[in-house]
């Protein structure tokens, strides 16, 4: 299933479905029996690696299986998923690699941990992490990420999930977060990266929409939510922080990563749109510092689809891509989004941010790809057609 956005793709039409034929022969062909041999000898099954740095602080540790990030590089394929199960077949990553990312961002339920026991959440990430296609996917460009409930130790958790700071240990050992890293003290796992220089910056910030969450009752029959107006979803340090990431922020584009759905309201599952008083404030918060390009991400769905919505005052469509997901999906197509631009897919499926610097003004396409780096999703921007821009200005 293809889907094009036609209205101003003429802008682009050197760039439609750009994925290289190299990198389709590539993902055709998978990985080699060699490649495979190699990476099961690097692999550690049973636990990952976290060194443990002496001197004068002995409880530095840094685990080594991710590469180092480089700040200063200008990244101009942000590739993003979510909703990988461990246990089970993960076809999506020759794709992946072949698409040849300068970034991945895992968007949450980045694997099924769904435990309390810290051995079990050992475990579970260990063999994430040894998984063959992910192994190449390290070796190919560095992961940053946030998490979602299942990562976060329980289905739809809440900031009462008693085990969450054992959890927030092991998946800033999972993304390789240096002890050093302020998000080793604070609460929560939330963070920003900014990658480029000059006029080429791109700012990544993850919010955590799963430690400060408060809970939202369900209705009597238990199939869907009731939207709580006194409910909060980021609590305050968060917003604070989420505040001054968007006043302190020079990138081109800004890019706003969660695991929860933002837009998309008629659904009954779990979505921001639960919490109408702190989705409202998301959009007052960003309609105010107005980030240039600003582009929001989510996973948690089990389909992929590309939404916008246009925010009071605000001259420019603010964009979402949900992409989800990477093992498996919800196969039931029928659901009413008002916000929704695309088609949905629910083939399994990665996201896909390609920015052409080069273009004046600089253009961005928005995909959600699947196997064969099929383009399931596809919408291209001008990035002044997203934000920034008041109206009448
Ligand atoms: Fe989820």
């Amino acid at each position: 299933m293809r889907y094009f956005i036609t209205a101003i793709c003429f802008v682009f039409l050197l760039s439609c479905g750009s994925s290289t034929n190299e990198a389709e022969v590539e993902s055709e062909q998978g990985l080699t029996q060699t490649e495979r041999e190699a990476i099961h000898n690097q692999a550690q099954p049973e636990e990952y690696n976290v060194v443990h740095a002496q001197g004068d602080d002995e409880t530095k540790k840094v685990a080594d299986h991710c590469q180092a990030i480089d700040k200063e590089k200008v990244v101009s394929r942000i590739a993003f998923g979510s909703c990988n199960n461990q246990d089970k077949e993960q076809p999506l990553w020759p794709s992946i690699v072949g698409s040849e990312p300068d970034l991945w961002v895992w968007l949450g339920d980045n694997i099924y941990m769904d435990t309390e026991d810290p051995e079990l959440m050992k475990k579970k990430y260990a063999k994430q992490i040894a998984n063959p296609g992910y192994q190449r996917l390290l070796k190919t460009c560095p992961v940053i990420g946030t998490w979602d409930d299942h990562d976060f130790g329980v289905n739809d958790g809440t900031k009462e999930f008693p085990a969450k700071e054992l959890s927030k240990e092991h998946i800033l050992d999972f993304l390789c977060i240096p002890d050093s890293d302020p998000v080793r003290k604070r609460e929560g796992i939330y963070q920003s990266h900014t990658f480029g220089e000059g006029d080429k910056k791109v700012k990544i910030i993850l919010l955590d929409a799963r430690t400060f969450r408060d809970p939202v009752e369900k209705s009597s029959d238990k199939k869907s939510y009731i939207p709580n107006k006194e409910a909060d979803i980021l609590g305050e340090a968060q917003w604070t922080w989420f505040e001054n990431e968007l006043k302190d922020n020079d990138a081109a584009i800004t890019i706003i990563a969660n695991g929860t759905q933002i837009l998309s309201k008629l659904h009954p599952y779990e979505k921001w749109a639960n919490f109408p008083t702190a989705r409202k404030r998301l959009f007052k918060t960003i309609g105010t510092y107005c980030p240039k390009g600003a582009i929001m991400l989510s996973g948690d769905r089990h389909h992929g689809e590309i939404c916008k919505v246009k925010i009071p005052k605000i001259k420019h469509y603010l964009y979402e891509i949900t992409s989800s997901g990477l093992t498996h999906t919800r196969k039931y197509n029928m659901e009413p989004n008002k916000y929704r631009i695309s088609e949905k897919t629910v083939e399994l499926n990665f996201g896909m941010i390609e920015i052409d610097w080069e273009a004046s003004p600089v253009e961005v396409s928005l995909q959600i790809r699947g196997k064969e780096n099929v383009i399931h999703v596809q919408d291209k921007l001008v990035v002044t057609d997203i934000f920034p821009g008041t109206e009448g200005k």
